[in-house]
This record gives C-alpha cells, structure tokens and sequence, in this order.
C-alpha cells in the first residue's frame, strides 16, 4: 500500500484561479484518513465552497494547478479530470447550505434518487423503484429520524427535516465520503444541533469520512478534533480543533475573525457562553 493509498482524500498543491477574481485556492495541500470528521473554516470568499466542489470534481483546478486523489486514486490533476472520475464520485456526497431536494416530490422518491447511478436511466425517469430499493431508502430515513415523513412532499419539511433528507439521500447512494458545504448555516440551534449530531453518528458509527465546511469555531470545537482553516485561498491552519483559541484566531484572520466566532449557532446567550468549554 502506497501511502497515499491510506488517505481517504489528499489535495497536492491544488490551485484554482477564477478569471480576474484571483486565486481561490493557493496551493494547498491536504490529506484526510479514512474515519475523520475535519472541519473546514474560513471567513466568507475563503475558498471553502471552492475547494469542496474541487474534491468532488464540480470544479476543475488549474492547468498545472496540483492534483485531487479519493483512496489513492487521481480525481483530478493539472486541471484534467480523471477518466475514473465517475466511478470515484459514487462514493462521494456533496451536501448544501441550501438542501436541495426536489420539492414537490415525496422525500422517499428524493432519497431514492441516491441510487440513480446505480438504477438505470428508464427506471429512474419512470419512478419505477424495486421493493428492494424502497426498503433501502425507508431504512436510511429511519437512521435519519424520519421514516414518519416518507411520503410527505419535500417542500412541506422544515429546513432540518430536508437537511436530514439530503444526508438520507448520501447514505442511500453509498457515499463514504460526505462533503458539507454549510450544511447548517440555514439552521436555527435546534435543528442544527441534530444535524450536527446526526453527521457525528454517521462518523462513529459508520466511520463515514466527513469534511464539513463552517463558519463557526464552536462548531468545529465541538463536533471535529481537527480544523482546517482557509484564508484567502491558503491554508493557514490545520491541527486540533482545541488550538483555534481567540488568539490564534485573531492571529489568523485579524478583524475578520469575529465572523468566526458567533455565539448564535448552539443557541448560547452571549452572556452565558463560554466559547472556550466545549458544552454537550
Ligand atoms: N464561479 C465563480 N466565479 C468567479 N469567482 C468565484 C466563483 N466561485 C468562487 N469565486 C471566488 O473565489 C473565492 C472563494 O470563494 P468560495 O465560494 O470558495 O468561498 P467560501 O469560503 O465558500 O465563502 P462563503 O463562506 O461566503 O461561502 C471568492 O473570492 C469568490 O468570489
Ligand atoms: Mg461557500
């Protein structure tokens, strides 16, 4: 075993540059082992969003802009995507701030659009899920908490209900990646608490391999041992979630830090937080 074979994901040097805007992502380099919860942190423009759609090969790095691997295979490297890259990404989920199910069809038939790579297009097109399938699906809602909405509309659940949807709909396609852009940034404290618990259960329980994007340190104390942390395009921290203290964090991001640490997130009264305890 080679030892980039050991790591669930790694990102050498990767670079992605947008037009006029700039470099979104400035060499960085990162490796992540299998059964890791990382979080991502940065300030808004950070590169966050970038780097995810990278490692899912949404967004190409570029020309001679470093590569992307997923288990020791190439996704993507000096701007070209990897033949494999297909195959690679069926193990791999993206999930949103924003909770993209489709809306006005029934969160089972949302879920089961997880198997489309494995179902074929006609069966798909007509809705025609085998007993099977549906079971598969049924029981992914059930470790998400919501067999009793299966047949509810999309459209009709609450903001956490759809995220808890879309992570339903990860486990349904195999995923042992999940990738989370914000995936609780449109939360109120209750439902981004059971999110949040649900993705560490995943991780525990499953050993799912998660990288979740954030916007808030007590998040990343709370719920990742390990935080990486993006400014302006580079990596500028990655080590223990515990070192981010308000220091280090003002070090790192200067003014900006304050986008880093709000208090609203767990639902803690400013007052009575305590940033630096980590809370259950
Ligand atoms: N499609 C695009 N076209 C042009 N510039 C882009 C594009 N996507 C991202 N950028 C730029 O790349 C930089 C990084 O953006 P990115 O969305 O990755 O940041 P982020 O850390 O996810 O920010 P946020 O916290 O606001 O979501 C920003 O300067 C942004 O304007
Ligand atoms: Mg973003």
């Amino acid at each position: 075993m080679s030892k980039s074979d050991q790591f669930a994901l790694e990102l050498r040097q990767a670079s992605k540059t947008f037009g006029t805007a700039g470099l979104a992502l400035d060499k960085v380099n990162l490796a992540v082992r299998p059964g890791e919860m990382v979080a991502l942190l940065g300030a808004s423009g950070s590169g966050k969003s970038t780097l995810l759609r990278c490692v899912c090969g949404l967004e190409k790095l570029d020309a001679n802009g470093g590569s992307v691997h997923l288990q020791g295979r190439t996704l993507q490297s000096d701007g070209r995507l990897s033949p494999e890259v297909r195959e690679l990404r069926q193990h791999t989920a993206l999930i949103f701030q924003q909770f993209n199910l489709v809306g006005r069809i029934s969160l089972l038939v949302n879920v089961l659009t997880g198997l489309l790579p494995h179902v074929p297009v006609w069966r798909s097109l007509l809705g025609r899920f085998t007993v099977a399938e549906r079971l598969v699906a049924l029981q992914a809602l059930d470790a998400v908490g919501l067999s009793a909405q299966a047949l509810q509309r999309a459209s009709t659940l609450s903001g956490g209900q759809q995220q808890r949807g879309a992570i339903a709909r990860a486990l349904v396609q195999g995923a042992q990646l999940l990738l989370a852009d914000e995936p609780v940034a449109s939360l109120d404290p209750e439902s981004t608490r059971m999110v949040m618990d649900l993705l560490q259960s995943l991780n525990q329980s499953r050993g799912m391999t998660l990288v979740l994007s954030l916007h808030n340190v007590d998040l990343a104390r709370k719920y990742c041992t390990r935080t990486v942390a993006l400014r302006q395009g580079r990596l500028v921290y990655d080590g223990p979630s515990s070192g981010l203290d308000p220091q280090r964090l003002k070090q790192l991001y200067g003014a900006q830090h304050q986008e880093l640490t709000g208090h609203e997130a767990l639902g803690q009264a400013p007052e009575l937080a305590q940033p630096w305890v980590v809370t259950t």
